[in-house]
Parts: structure tokens; sequence; C-alpha cells
């Protein structure tokens, strides 16, 4: 890939094109990760009206943490994956007890709390901070497999870790929107199905592209 060429074409086409959705409008750490925390298992489309819902109900770290489990639940109800919320409340209580409820601008603070892992954690600190830290969901797998005509299995955590490590090669100054712009073209262009090659911003940088190989890609050996 010519590095600064693809960044370049990329972040324009995101920046023409990236959807107004709420956690876009805010500066917020909080509210950031409250979205990714959100997003990393549910679609954006589902997840807006419960974004919402809790920036009002739950507006900072504080209301947060001290909010009742059992209403965070009730709260939470239809997203699933009830772990998500729990072990959140459990790591902004830690930021309220030891950052002065502050979120940590810090990777390494930040990684050590509960429910932070290399997804959130990129996501956030590159989103809120602008760390250089790539934030590797689904749709940057697909996205990466395809650029690189990538035939390894994605399911597998060695070459996510590669994966992960060739994003950071990439990433331009801005990383929040670099990593964001990664996974609306994932959502928005190179999808699993029927992808539109013909509305692609990094088009002539991809191999799969030119080999004709988009529909084999990416490679899913595990169930
Ligand atoms: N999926 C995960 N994080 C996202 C974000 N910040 N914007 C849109 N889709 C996402």
């Amino acid at each position: 890939l010519k590095t600064s060429e693809f960044s370049h074409n990329l972040l324009a086409w995101y920046h023409l094109n990236r959807r107004p959705l709420p956690w876009r409008k805010t500066r917020d750490p909080y509210k950031i990760w409250l979205s990714e925390v959100m997003l990393q298992q549910t679609q954006v489309i589902t997840a807006i009206p419960y974004f919402e819902k809790f920036i009002t109900k739950y507006p900072d770290i504080d209301s947060l943490a001290t909010a009742d489990e059992e209403a965070l639940l009730k709260d939470w109800e239809g997203l699933g994956y009830y772990n998500r919320i729990r072990n959140f409340q459990t790591a902004v209580k830690e930021v309220k007890e030891h950052y002065g409820s502050v979120v940590p601008d810090d990777p390494e603070a930040f990684f050590k709390l509960r429910g932070v892992g290399p997804y959130i954690g990129g996501a956030v600190q590159s989103i809120a901070f602008n760390h250089l830290i790539a934030a590797v969901d689904g749709n940057v797998l697909r996205v990466m497999s395809r650029l690189d005509a990538d035939d390894r299995d994605m399911t597998k955590p060695s070459v996510q870790k590669a994966v992960k490590e060739k994003v950071e090669r990439l990433i331009p100054l801005e990383a929040g929107d670099f990593n964001q712009a990664l996974m609306e073209l994932g959502a928005t262009i190179c999808t699993p199905r029927a992808p539109k090659c013909i509305m692609c911003p990094v088009r002539q940088h991809c191999e799969a592209y030119h080999e004709n190989k988009v529909s084999e890609l990416p490679v899913k050996k595990k169930a």
C-alpha cells in the first residue's frame, strides 16, 4: 500500500461522506466510550436510540458510576451481551475513584480498566484523544484483507494482531477519523456481500479489486 496517498484518499472520502451519527457530535471521552461499548456488538442503527437514552439519563461518569445496577440493565434491554454494561459500570467506577472522574488520556492506564480490550481501547484512545492506535473490528478486518489480498484466516488472533500492526503503520495524524473511516468504508462500501467497488475511494490501492478476488475475501475458517 502507498501509505500517504491511501490515507489521504480515505480521509477525504470520509470527510465528505460520513454519516452524522450522534456520537460524532461530541468530544466527550465518556460518551465516545459509551458509544463504542454499544457498537462493539450492535449495529449502528440499533445503537442510536439507546445512545440517546443513556446520555440523557447518565450524562457523565458520576451519574453512571452511581446508577442502580438493575435500572442500568433494564435500560440496556434489547442490546444483549449484558456483561458489556456491567463491565462498563465497573470501569466507570474505577475512573471515578482513581482518576477523579476523568477518562484517562493515556492508553496504558485506559487499557487496564475492566472490559477494555484491543478494540474498545484503540477506538476510545484514538477517537477521543488522537492516540495512534488501531481499532480493528470485523469491518476493518474485511477491508484490510481485501486491500492486501490477504487470504490468511481472519478469525485467528495471530492474524488479527498482524492486521492491527499493519493498520498502525498506516495511521496518519488524524487517528480517530482514520479508524472511523476504515469502519465506515467497511459498513457502507466494502460490505461482506455485493461490495460497491465502483464507489470505493481506495479501489486503486486494492489488490483484491485488481486481482478480481474481492468476493473470495476475507477468509474465515472457524465457524
Ligand atoms: N462501529 C464501531 N464504532 C463506530 C463508530 N465510531 N462509528 C460508526 N460505526 C462504528
